[in-house]
């Protein structure tokens, strides 16, 4: 079967994570989290009181950080030297602190060749905010996905109740909006679809839905192979 590279970027909240994993599942695909890189170097920068502007101490932090995806039983898990950071990276103040490390040239450039790295044996699904644009320029297929601003807050406000971190709606909303603002101004690699992106709104639709638009385009590429 064809390997492929697909990249699915996109705001907070559209559905990234969930659609990205169910359809490297359906393609038996590995499926990469760079939003995870990004939350690991703002967790490693906490730890070691480095603030989110300073380029210097960013710089050899991220020198010396070994971030890796281990499979365990219990799924990939985010490793940071020897330690299990895969939950301590999922609260709200680690994503403000990912964003804003995020627009760090220093930090993206450190990351990049990692991004690369792990795209070599393609037969992965890559989720992020530069997949298409920057990282994987010539990614096989490439998604933009996105919906309301409402959707994706409740979305993401639901998920935090799930895992029994309270944030109020208004806040988690606000938040969002911040970190969208963040993330598509930075001047290195904002958000935004790449001119060759299949632009897919999920506002109306169910993760399924999106999946079957997602495979109405990767299936000519997979029929395609040599
Ligand atoms: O996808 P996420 O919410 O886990 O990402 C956290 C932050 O990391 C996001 O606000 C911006 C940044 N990020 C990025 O700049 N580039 C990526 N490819 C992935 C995430």
């Amino acid at each position: 079967m064809q390997k492929l590279v697909i990249t699915i970027d996109g705001p907070a909240g559209a559905g990234k994570t969930t659609v990205s994993k169910a359809l490297a599942d359906r393609l038996q695909y590995r499926y990469i989290d760079t939003g995870a890189l990004y939350r690991g170097v703002a967790y490693a920068a906490k730890a070691k009181n480095i603030a989110a502007d300073d380029d210097k101490g960013l710089k050899n932090l991220c020198r010396d950080l070994e971030l890796q995806f281990v499979r365990t039983d219990t799924g990939v898990r985010l490793f940071c030297g020897p330690t299990d950071i895969s939950d301590d990276i999922r609260t709200p103040e680690m994503s403000m602190m990912a964003s804003a490390v995020s627009a760090r040239p220093v930090v993206r450039k450190a990351l990049l060749g990692l991004q690369r790295r792990l795209g070599a044996q393609k037969a992965a699904v890559f989720e992020g905010r530069d997949m298409g644009t920057v990282v994987f320029p010539e990614a096989d297929v490439k998604f933009f996905l996105t919906a309301d601003l409402e959707i994706r807050a409740s979305r993401r406000h639901r998920e935090l109740e799930e895992k029994k971190s309270f944030q109020k709606y208004e806040e988690v909303e606000k938040d969002m909006q911040r970190r969208d603002h963040n993330d598509s101004s930075r001047k290195t690699a904002p958000l935004k679809p790449a001119e060759d992106a299949i632009v897919i709104d999920s506002t109306q639709h169910s993760v399924e839905s999106v999946i079957e638009q997602m495979m109405h385009h990767i299936n000519p590429k997979i029929a395609a192979a040599p």
